[in-house]
């Protein structure tokens, strides 16, 4: 069982929540950089104006912006042959709405570019990763509005202009439908809510008046990635461009038809809702109907349907951290997870997080998508959020070792099932800010940063056991896993 000889392995950032620098080099205040820290407990706050005294994670976050050259030095050593990593929206254009870019934020990525070059690193770039100006959600309350788009647009005509030659793969929106969780809607679409500024992880949509203003945003980044898309291709034809869904492998809790029918259904509107879109460019039927039954009415433009349809994109890409069930018992206990929880599986164990580990589960993904796309795919996001001590100077993360074998040797799998599956990019690769509870606590990384949930810390980088671990796999292209 061998993975293609070309495979891409590396790892994946954010800009929001591992580069700091928040208002260095004319960078504008992002939506990103007025949520305050919070725990899995306490939930993160957006605070419109920033608080004097209140902790923002974002502001400094773990420093790429001033560490790039060692860090990408560390992912060099590693093997990395691909970096994911996003371009923060407000260094190009700080307030979202001028026409003319900061030149000063441009050069910044052009010496990261050109770092990654030295070390023969692809960039995989996120064009927008959980945050976009704050300016356009003061203006236009966020992608609730189409005027976004243009100025979307904007931003991408200018990026890949200037990157046309140094950046082959782009992925248009992180995570795209998150946007209508809740939870997301601010992160994913910097959108503020009537009822209030608290982001409630796995927060109860039902019957929700905002769902009509949350699917309409949505509209709108269909067309601004649709868009994106089409002029890409046009600035550099050999420009490869993707969707990336937080895919939310479901699973029917008991063979009752109810739960096997409701487990395809969330299947279908929370996976396969926005990759329909943005893979096939057209709206489902699945769709249609839920916005009916749901009294959500999509206002289009003439020609929208048009755009989505020249706007497909080339690649697929997701994140898998878990998976959980859907049943119509109300009664069946409940379980966290990425950004939306279901019941609880009694066969998996959980994070520390309440993130159930399922690495079957990435197979059984894998060929799920593959059978209704066969297009090219890559795992952009995988990894094991957890608390690591640091002891005689080692960090000793076996659990994360274990975790991200098990994930790779299923991925192996499904490429044997006949699964195109181009890269992997596991999350977090060094320790950086978590998105949903705003910790350093929870983490990821290869390497590990010195630095607390309160931003104590020296930011000082050293490498943990799987590390050097990972650094086998990839020289060996996945046949040591050992
Ligand atoms: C994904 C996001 O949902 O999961 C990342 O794309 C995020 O931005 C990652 O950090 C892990 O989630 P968390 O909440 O543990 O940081």
């Amino acid at each position: 069982m061998s993975l293609p000889k070309n495979f891409l392995w590396g790892g994946a950032t954010a800009a929001n929540q591992f580069e700091g620098g928040y208002r260095e080099g004319g960078k504008g205040l992002s939506t990103a950089d007025v949520m305050t820290g919070g725990t899995h407990t306490t939930p993160r706050r957006i605070t419109p104006k920033l608080e004097e005294g209140t902790y923002y994670p974002s502001h400094e976050a773990i420093d790429f912006y001033h560490n790039y050259k060692e860090d990408i030095r560390l992912f060099a050593e590693m093997g990395f042959n691909v970096f994911r990593m996003s371009i923060n929206w407000t260094r190009i254009f700080p307030n979202g709405d001028e026409l003319e870019p900061n030149e000063e934020g441009l050069k910044f990525y052009d010496d990261v570019f050109a770092e990654l070059k030295k070390y023969n690193i692809e960039p995989l770039v996120t064009i927008s990763h959980y945050e976009m100006p704050f300016g356009l959600v003061e203006k236009y309350n966020g992608w609730a509005s189409r005027e976004v788009i243009d100025c979307y647009v904007r931003y991408c005509d200018t990026i890949f202009n200037r990157y046309k030659d140094v950046v082959k793969y782009w992925l248009t929106f992180n995570e795209i439908n998150c946007l209508t969780n809740k939870f997301g809607s601010f992160m994913a679409g910097g959108i503020l809510l009537e009822d209030g500024g608290e982001l409630v992880l796995n927060a109860n949509d039902d019957n929700d008046s905002s769902k009509q203003i949350r699917f309409q945003a949505l509209h709108h980044q269909f067309i601004a990635s649709a868009k994106a898309v089409k002029l890409g291709h046009e600035i550099n034809s050999d420009f490869k461009i993707g969707c990336m869904i937080a895919y939310m492998c479901t699973y029917p809790y008991t063979c009752n038809p109810e739960d096997v029918f409701l487990a395809q259904q969330r299947d279908n509107l929370n996976n396969f809702l926005c990759s329909d879109v943005q893979v096939r460019g057209a709206y489902p039927g699945f769709a249609k109907r839920y916005f009916k039954e749901n009294n959500i009415e999509i206002k289009m433009e003439e020609n929208d349907e048009e755009i989505l349809k020249e706007g497909c994109v080339d690649f697929y890409t997701f994140s898998y951290y878990m998976s959980n069930c859907t049943t119509a018992d109300k009664e069946v206990e409940k379980t966290a997870g990425n950004i939306m929880g279901g019941a609880k599986n009694p066969y998996l164990k959980a994070s520390d997080w309440g993130w159930q580990i399922d690495p079957k589960g990435l197979r059984w993904t894998l060929n799920n998508i593959y059978n209704r796309y066969q297009i090219p795919m890559m795992v952009v996001e995988n990894g094991l959020g957890a608390v690591d001590k640091v002891e005689d100077g080692s960090i000793k993360d076996d659990y994360r070792i274990s975790y991200l074998r098990d994930h790779i040797i299923e991925m192996k799998e499904a490429v044997e099932d006949g699964v195109e599956l181009i890269g992997y990019t596991p999350w977090g690769c060094i320790d950086l800010v978590s998105a949903s509870t705003g910790e350093m606590k929870k983490r990821y990384g290869f390497i590990y940063v010195d630095k607390d949930n309160d931003g104590n810390g020296d930011l000082s980088r050293s490498k943990k056991d799987s590390f050097y671990w990972y650094k086998k796999v990839i020289e060996s292209n996945g046949e040591i896993l050992e």
